[in-house]
């Protein structure tokens, strides 16, 4: 295996312990994959992070076969990780959470509207509840496929949540970001209920935050900024 192959799938590992660790997930539940070269790299089902090993990750061919290779089966819900890496060339990596305020919502049947104007990191004005199918069935990927039209997250019905981004890195940070959304919008509707962005503040919020998202460096340490004198104004 090469050394680029190996560090991705220790760092699949170390941000799933991370995730458990933030309570953005808990247990066995939740699994995340990452983009390499023609195939992913995927968490195995129903292993202990902790116990995970990075030989013990499997991967799945991203052409029409998904032949999948490993010592370990892939994560059940392999076919939306599968089905959203197709569709979406731009997907890097995908984390699938149980977090506790995007379940509520999740169980409510709810998507989340435009509560707090970082719903724009998301790609729109709000972030869809996919339709209810049994975990790791083809349904279940279909229905999520709808709710991520345009969109970089979505909740499942009754199920929890999935984030994708270019990167793992980035993914992880909408996976925290979704979920203190979420959290928000459940408080504000124990205290009676959300004002609503209009499409309209919506709108310069998304121009403004075209391009904000984790400090570049942190993906590409050739683009840190040599703009020191630049002004603010
Ligand atoms: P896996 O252990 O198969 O990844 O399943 C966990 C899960 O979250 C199913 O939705």
């Amino acid at each position: 295996m090469e050394l680029e192959e190996y560090q991705l799938r220790q760092a699949i590992i170390d941000q799933c312990l991370w995730m458990n660790a933030k309570g953005l997930n808990q247990g066995n539940s939740g699994n995340i994959s990452a983009r390499y070269k023609n195939q992913l790299i995927i968490t195995p089902t129903a292993m202990a992070y902790e116990a995970m090993r990075p030989e013990m990750l499997a991967t799945i061919s991203l052409d029409d076969q998904a032949e999948w290779q490993g010592s370990h089966q892939p994560s059940s819900e392999w076919r939306f990780h599968y089905d959203l890496m197709r569709a979406r060339p731009e997907i890097g990596a995908i984390v699938h959470t149980h977090s506790t305020y995007a379940t509520s919502l999740a169980i409510t049947r709810r998507s989340i509207p435009a509560v707090h104007y970082m719903i724009a990191l998301f790609g729109g004005n709000d972030v869809r509840c996919a339709d209810y199918a049994t975990y790791g069935t083809q349904a279940l990927s279909n229905h999520v496929l709808v709710a991520m039209q345009d969109r970089k997250a979505c909740l499942l019905a009754n199920h929890g949540m999935l984030v994708a981004g270019e990167t793992l890195a980035k993914a992880m940070w909408l996976a925290s970001e979704l979920e203190t959304l979420a959290e928000q919008y459940y408080h504000a509707l124990q205290l009676g209920g959300a004002v609503i962005l209009s499409d309209e503040q919506m709108a310069e919020v998304q121009a403004k935050l075209a391009n904000y998202g984790l400090n570049q460096a942190l993906t590409n340490p050739e683009s840190a900024s040599t703009k020191s004198a630049t002004t603010l104004k």
